[in-house]
Order: C-alpha cells, then structure tokens, then sequence
C-alpha cells in the first residue's frame, strides 16, 4: 500500500476509489487518487484551491499517474478547460491522427470517441502510434450515465511486470510497427482539413514512413519498442494500442452478462480460431465496399523481429495480455461532474459498452515525442544480453 500524500490544504481529501464505487473488483486498488472537498464544492472553490496548489496537483499526478477530482460542482466544457489550463496543461487544439468522429465543444476540448455502444475500445494510450503524443490525458463527466460506460484505467508498469518472462523479453526487445491505412474521404476527420502537402509535412516531421496511394488514400507506418523510462519518474511505462481481437475477448468475456446469450456463447464458447477468423470476416465487411475500394481507416500492430520481418502476437499472448490488462484495470462508474486526468506515458484507458445517457468529454496537451524518452534498464540489460548471445 503506497502511502497516502500529506494533504495540502484542509479543504480537500486524498482516498482511494471505494468498492461501492467500482463496477467490478481487481487486483488494482490504489488508482487513482481521488481528490475531493471536505465541505466547498463549488466551481470558484476548486479554481482557488488549483490556483493556489496546482504544481502539488501535478505532482501528485506524476506520483499515482491519474487523478480523479471528484464532488466538485463542474459543469461544461468551458470549465473544465479553465481547470486544465490552470493546472498549467500546455492543451493541444488540434486532433491529428485520430480515428474517431469527435465534436469540438471549445477550441480545445472534444467529445470523446463516439464507438458503437456495444462495442469495448480496448486498452490504449491515447495516439499511441504517432511518435508526438499526449502526457496528459484528461476526461470530464458532463452527463453521468445511468448504467455502464466505464473507462476503465491501467497502471501499464503493473501491468508489464504481471506478464510472463517470456512475454516480458519479446515488448522489451523487439519494436511493434504500427501501420495504418487511412483512405481519401477520411483524410479531413484524421487531419482535420489539412492539405496533402500539410499532411506529408507532418508525417516527415514525425519520421513515418509514408507513401500515397493513386486513389489519394494514404499508407504510414512507424515502429518503436513500446517499452521505456518515465522522462520524471523513470518508473517503466508500456504502450498499448488497440489491435488484437483475442486481448479484447478477455475483456469481452469477462462483462459477458451485459450482452445477449448469443453473444455471451459467442464470446465464452467459440473457439479461438474461429473466433479471430470471424472478427477478421467482420473487420473486413465494414472496411471494404466492393472487392477494392477500402472505405475506413485500419491500425494493424506487428512485433518487427531479428530478420525485419513483421510477426503478429501468438493466441497465448494475446490471451495472457488481455487477461493481465483486465485483473490490473480500474473499473468505475463516472459521476456528473468528475474530472479524470491520466499520465498517458503511464497509464492506459479503455472504454466498457455504453448506455444512451452518457457525455464524456476529452482534451489532451504535454506534447512529448517518444523518441525522447530513455530505455528501461530491462530493455538495456536485455539488449546487452540478446548482443551477447549473437557473438558467442
Ligand atoms: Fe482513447
């Protein structure tokens, strides 16, 4: 058990999240810090008390990597921008690189992903396959939902050092190539409006590899090893992104009794095989219109090994990560008015199914680009090892 931080004002408390709070028990217990009001909840309270203490808040941040204000009377989107840029987040006004329709509700803070209901977003940090990314991740209840619509959340160090040996030796050695296709017509919702030649100059700035197709679609890729020092706390973070259907089947399986008795057997009961092959058929339905023309964006991850050559994970892999992802997650339910904010370096959020009633928005700033950032001593002392091993 972490100790708790001295409190820094006799206004607010530290807590952990309850268990009346938590949709399901896992093993993670100590994510996030809730910050509360002892007895003041309104708006201009919380803007003095962030005013007055906002780089103890950051620091707390850096400590339990996500924070969650909770009790606090916010209301719109305008506040909780007032609440970031106060605790000094440099918000990024642009989403480049996203695959999801998002509304701008102000010039800095977006709804969130609007997925199919049904459907879990399986674990991620946010824009995990573009190099310049988010630190800061931060989520805003607006309309609490009834039932559902968690965003679970995932300590991704906890996580790594939960894998196996061998699963462990694979991240830290060999880097994942990311490669995503996006088509014509989609271009303006991933680059918001930028030109093609605003694009290439984008891509090149972040070192992807690119190439456009005839049709005016586009192909870009990079590949880094996913694991590496927290540029503050040097504590071991683990980038996820979202690409096997047999890690998001764990999680499937396991809030099966939401879902109708066929999907719960479908879940539950198909065999692997088949189920990858059937999740593939459908994947490739929504992607392809006629045999060529392919209609939505696709991310496909791949481990890159010795020989250069893309490798996808193995079923245990894939089902020991899901499983791994599901037992360190935070399960919650939202209430009006919480403000999420996530170390995305750190910590990974995903998304449960969803009921009607439901507003989260979302904004993000701390650009850091992951070429900075330093190896773990894991993945140096590996190398050293996977060098030694090819000499003798
Ligand atoms: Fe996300």
């Amino acid at each position: 058990m972490q100790n708790f931080p001295i409190s820094i004002s006799k206004d607010i408390k530290f807590r952990f999240l309850r268990d009346d709070e938590k949709t399901y028990s896992t093993n993670e217990k100590e994510l996030p810090l809730v910050i509360e009001p002892v007895q003041e909840k309104s708006f201009a309270h919380l803007l003095r008390l962030l005013g007055e203490n906002g780089a103890e808040f950051n620091k707390l941040l850096d400590k339990y990597g996500a924070v969650l204000f909770r009790g606090f009377e916010v209301e719109d989107g305008n506040q909780f921008q007032k609440v970031l840029e106060l605790l000094n987040i440099q918000l990024e006004s642009v989403y480049h690189f996203g695959s999801a329709h998002r509304v701008r509700i102000t010039d800095k803070v977006f709804t969130s992903s609007e997925a199919p209901p049904d459907t879990i977003i399986a674990p991620h940090n946010e824009l995990n396959m573009v190099p310049w990314r988010p630190n800061i991740l931060a989520f805003f209840c607006q309309v609490q939902p009834d039932v559902y619509g968690e965003t679970p959340i995932i300590n991704t160090e906890k996580l790594f050092n939960d894998l196996s040996p061998s699963l462990q030796h694979k991240i830290a050695n060999y880097p994942q190539r990311f490669v995503r296709y996006v088509p014509e017509h989609l271009l303006g919702l991933v680059f918001e409006g930028l030109s093609r030649e605003e694009i290439s100059k984008l891509l090149t700035e972040q070192e992807f590899d690119f190439n456009w197709e005839e049709d005016g679609s586009l192909n870009f890729e990079c590949s880094y090893i996913t694991l590496f020092s927290h540029p503050r706390t040097s504590r071991l973070c683990f980038c996820l992104s979202i690409v096997d259907c047999l890690v998001s089947r764990e999680w499937y399986k396991n809030i099966s009794q939401r879902y109708s008795l066929g999907k719960k057997l479908y879940y539950n009961w198909l065999p692997a095989s088949l189920y990858k092959e059937y999740q593939q058929r459908l994947t490739t339905a929504a992607t392809v219109v006629d045999g060529s023309q392919k209609r939505t964006s696709t991310l496909n991850a791949y481990f890159v090994n010795r020989n250069n050559e893309s490798t996808t994970m193995t079923e245990a892999e894939a089902k020991e990560l899901g499983k791994a992802e599901w037992k360190n997650a935070a399960i919650f339910q939202w209430k009006q008015g919480d403000i999420l904010l996530i170390d995305n370096l750190q910590v990974a959020h995903s998304r449960l199914n969803t009921a009607q009633k439901r507003k989260i928005l979302t904004a993000f700033g701390n650009m850091c680009n992951i070429r900075d950032m330093k190896p773990t001593t894991l993945a140096l002392t590996s190398a050293k090892e996977l060098e030694a091993s090819k000499i003798s």
